[in-house]
């Protein structure tokens, strides 16, 4: 089978802030294909890390590559215009944060970026049952949502596959993104249950050569079996 057009996504939750702009440049050097952007509001998750200011202040530094922005926030409608004019590509959000999971999503989408639903390990996927016509990604963490090097979460493996079949079964283009605990030795089996775009913190920013981090992470998926 054809292999998938794999994207690799570095989570800023483990560069260097005060060195966030040339930390940014230099894994978008390394190769990396899209930003991952955690938002937290230590309300929904237990940390608190960056809103629209930072991510306007990428953009305006001169940062033109996708910006997937992971809204951990609750309540989160609030915000999603702010991260549509910051320069956002992507706004993903919980189910468990919005009490109208469809209203979220179509803002997103009027606001004129990419939606996205984020299930934590113990979210059921029903929450996608009337909403794939509205989504342009699926993000399944691998890990409980606020802290980057986390370890990955076995049953993370059967409910990709899950994710991938129903969206086969949609017809829709929704890539589908992983997040938590991914690095070089778990990066191919995830690929093989059908992750195409895969979020990598401490595994990529926590190493010396990010040049080097990024090739070992394509070289395993080189060899995936998609
Ligand atoms: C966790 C964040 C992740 C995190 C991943 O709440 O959503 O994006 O930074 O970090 P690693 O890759 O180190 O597990
Ligand atoms: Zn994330």
């Amino acid at each position: 089978m054809a292999t998938r057009d794999y994207w690799i996504a570095p989570s800023i939750l483990s560069a260097d802030f005060a060195r966030l702009g040339a930390e940014v440049d230099a894994v978008l050097a390394a190769g990396a294909d899209v930003i991952h952007f955690d938002v937290m509001d230590n309300h929904y998750v237990p940390n608190l890390t960056v809103g629209p200011l930072v991510c306007e202040a990428l953009r305006k530094y001169g940062v033109t590559a996708p910006i997937d922005a992971h809204l951990m926030v609750k309540p989160v409608d609030r915000i999603i215009p702010d991260f549509a004019r910051a320069g956002a590509s992507y706004i993903t959000f919980h189910p468990e944060a919005s009490e109208h999971i469809d209203r979220s999503l179509q803002l997103i989408r009027d606001c004129g970026c990419k939606s996205g639903l984020v299930f934590n390990p113990a979210t059921p996927l029903h929450y996608l049952n009337h909403v794939m016509d509205k989504l342009d990604l699926v993000l399944l963490m691998a890990v409980n949502p606020g802290f980057g090097g986390q370890r990955f979460i076995e049953g993370t493996f059967a409910k990709l596959r899950e994710a991938r079949r129903l969206i086969d079964a949609s017809g829709y283009p929704i890539r589908l993104e992983v997040d938590g605990g991914v690095k070089i030795d778990n990066i191919r089996a995830i690929a093989e249950v059908g992750a195409d775009t895969f979020v990598a913190g401490s595994a990529i920013f926590n190493t010396p050569d990010y040049r080097a981090t990024v090739a070992a992470l394509r070289a395993e998926l080189a060899k995936a079996d998609a």
